[in-house]
This record gives structure tokens, sequence and C-alpha cells, in this order.
């Protein structure tokens, strides 16, 4: 069966991920690549209803455990509906967000701890694992200050710098627990400049999975 690829995008929130996201799927679509494009929390119609409960304002009393469950909950639905059909019809699937944002989050975050998020992830991702992650490197408390920038703000996004310091550094632990799998990218210079090494990084993953366009 033809197997495509499947990359995910993560970071603190601000660090500007999703704009990345969307240049490189752009840039592939440009040259004619097959691609689909999706997001965390959400990514199908179930999956989007899950996500309006994790982040309503209102749910204040939601507990750590519950949003943890309601996270790989949600990744259940959108790996059996969207990524795996689209991996399984050899296509690139680009995912703002993934198992990676999970263990950052619930695991480090919240102090649910790293493993004990695992598990109840493994069981929702049934084997589906990006096969490669572009992880954001931005300074946390410039992200922070980007954030607090926003007017309207969801219940995740409701936190001190000090959390974004704490997901910042799960982040690199992450990546230095799966070297192959996570690229760190420094996404301190400009959005161009980070556009290029993404890029650059993209090149280097198709043609060593043999799918570079000439
Ligand atoms: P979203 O508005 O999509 O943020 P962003 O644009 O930064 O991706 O909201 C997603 C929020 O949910 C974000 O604050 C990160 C958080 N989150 C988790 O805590 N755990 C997870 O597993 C995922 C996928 C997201």
């Amino acid at each position: 069966m033809a197997k495509g690829l499947f990359i995910t995008f993560e970071g603190v929130d601000g660090c500007g991920k999703s704009t990345q996201m969307r240049f490189l799927a752009e840039h592939l679509k440009e040259n004619g690549y097959d691609i689909v494009c999706t997001r965390e929390p959400g990514g199908s119609p179930i999956a989007e209803k899950v996500r309006e409960i994790l982040l309503d304002i209102g749910n204040g009393e939601m507990t750590d455990n519950t949003e943890a469950l309601l996270y790989a909950a949600a990744r259940a639905q959108h790996v059996a509906e969207v990524i795996r059909p689209a991996i399984e019809a050899g296509r690139i699937v680009l995912c703002d967000r993934f198992i990676d944002s999970s263990l950052a989050y619930q695991g480090v975050g919240r102090d649910l701890g790293v493993e004990q998020v695992f598990k109840i992830n493994e069981f929702a991702i049934d084997g589906v694992m990006p096969d490669y992650t572009f992880f954001l490197d931005f300074p946390p408390h410039l992200a922070f200050e980007r954030m607090s920038k926003k007017r309207v703000h969801d219940r995740l996004e409701t936190q001190e710098e000090a959390f974004y310091k704490k997901l910042y550094d799960g982040f690199v632990m992450l990546s230095n627990r799966w070297p192959q799998r996570i690229l760190r990218i420094d996404a301190s210079g400009d959005k161009f400049q980070t556009k290029e090494i993404v890029r650059g990084r993209m090149n280097g993953l198709l043609e060593r999975h043999g799918l570079l366009h000439e």
C-alpha cells in the first residue's frame, strides 16, 4: 500500500507555527504535491465539537485529567477519519499540533507526567505517529508578549508567562527524547527567514524519502 508522510508542527502558542505550516503547504501545492492540511484540537466534525468544549472559557472547572482525555478523544477521531486514510492514500499530511502538544501541555504544563499522557495517547493514535515534527523554537517570553496583545483568548491562552516557559522546556525535552523525529527549527528570526529554514528541512526529508520533485 502506498504510504504518504505525516508531518506535524509544534511549539508554544504564539511561536508562529500556523503561519509556517501555511507557507509550507502553499509551497508544496505549487510543486504538485498532494497534501492535506489539518489541525488539532479538531480536524474532523466530531473532533471540532470536542475542541469547542476544550477551549470554552466557561469551562473553568474542567479537571486536568478530563482535559487530557478530551484532547486524546478528539485525536482518536481525527486520526481515524482524516489522518490515517490520507496517509494510506499516499498523501502528505500537515497537522498543526498533535501528540507532542498533549505531552507538553498536559504532561509537563499540567504536571500529569509525560509517560502517563503518552499512554492514553498511544491508545488514541493507534500506531499513527508523525514521521517528522517541526518544533518552532521561539523564545517563550516573546511568545507570551505576542499572545498578550491578542484581544480574545481561549481557555488555554489565559496563562501566565511562567507557563509558557514551562511548555517551552517541555518541547525542548521532547525534541531531545526523539531527535530523529523532532526537528528543532530556529524561529527567532523574521517569518520569511523561518520559512526558508522550514523549506530547506522539508526538501531534505522529501529527498530522503525519494519524493523530491525535480
Ligand atoms: P488553538 O487556538 O488551535 O491554538 P494554536 O493556534 O496556538 O494552535 O488552540 C489550541 C490550544 O490547545 C493551544 O493553547 C494548545 C492547546 N493544546 C493542548 O493543550 N493539548 C493538545 O493536545 C493540543 C492539540 C492543544
